[in-house]
């Protein structure tokens, strides 16, 4: 494999890096995380990820350790050595390891010590871009159990993996969650439903990842079309009847959920106006 991984300046093999086990992203999943598409070699809207990863960084007080001439300098070190034309970046920036370990004290929970954050940054291909049609998925449903910060991009994704693989088990893409009644997003994406001509999706709050492809999706698709949108709670019976559902991430762009647990969405196939804002979007990436 010709794949490189950058961690703290070092460009390794992909089975090559290591951490250390005090690195307090893995002791205490203190650290956060972004995910950068690339269509056709390009960053798609980089600035906008960018943004969201200053602000994850600054709700869990860890300091920016780049600047950013420096992260494209970074970026475009690693990406010299990458072949792929579609593909994802993840970075990745945990509080780190105590610069003094010295004193015997390996895990506390406070970061009380001085800490060398680490930086890690890696790409992997999105196979099978651009495509013509959304894939169509199915979703299970669960409750919403996860902490109440969930506007940072955060590495502890325990619920979400957990959700995640339970959905994967029943064959599904996305477990859809709901707290109080209402949905909220999926593990890993934003969801929107279609009734009647109308899109909803929960409104950005503490309760849901500010989805990149979500505000892109919404402020440069849907609202020039002739389809009203509302950011504004729903609950699990809007999602059940809804004549659409799609999610969105910047991994997949917009999926199609034609199942939700048995039942079929609609006609069981991907809605018509799912299938415009998808076209629009690939048009809008080329
Ligand atoms: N996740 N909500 C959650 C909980 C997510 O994890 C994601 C993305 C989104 C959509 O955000 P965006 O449009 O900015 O990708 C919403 C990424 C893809 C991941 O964890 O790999």
């Amino acid at each position: 494999m010709s794949d490189k991984i950058f961690l703290n300046d070092i460009l390794f093999d992909a089975e090559e890096a290591k951490v250390s086990v005090f690195d307090r992203g893995y002791l205490f999943s203190d650290g956060i995380y972004e995910l950068i598409p690339y269509f056709n070699g390009k960053p798609f809207l980089f600035d906008e990820h960018y943004k969201r990863l200053e602000r994850s960084l600054k709700m869990i007080d860890i300091e920016n350790p780049f600047s950013r001439d420096e992260w494209a300098d970074k970026i475009n070190n690693l990406l010299k050595t990458c072949i792929y034309k579609n593909f994802s970046l993840y970075i990745q920036i945990s509080r780190g390891v105590p610069s003094d370990l010295e004193d015997g004290i390996y895990r506390e929970h406070a970061a009380s010590k001085k800490y060398i954050p680490s930086v890690l940054m890696f790409y992997s291909e999105n196979k099978g871009f651009p495509k013509k049609k959304p894939n169509e998925e199915k979703a299970i449903i669960m409750e919403d159990k996860r902490w109440l910060q969930c506007d940072v991009k955060s590495i502890s994704l325990l619920y979400n993996a957990y959700a995640k693989t339970l959905a994967h088990r029943e064959n599904a893409y996305e477990t859809i969650l709901i707290r109080d009644g209402n949905v909220t997003e999926g593990c890993s994406s934003n969801v929107f439903i279609v009734k009647e001509n109308v899109i909803k999706t929960c409104p950005k709050s503490n309760l849901i990842l500010p989805g990149i492809s979500r505000t892109y999706i919404i402020d440069n698709l849907i609202k020039s079309t002739e389809y009203e949108l509302i950011e504004k709670e729903f609950s699990l019976e809007e999602l059940e009847s809804a004549d659409e559902i799609f999610v969105t991430n910047s991994t997949q762009c917009i999926v199609s959920i034609n199942k939700l647990n048995d039942n079929l969405i609609g006609t069981g196939t991907c809605g018509k106006i799912t299938e415009e804002i998808f076209s629009q979007f690939i048009k809008s990436i080329n």
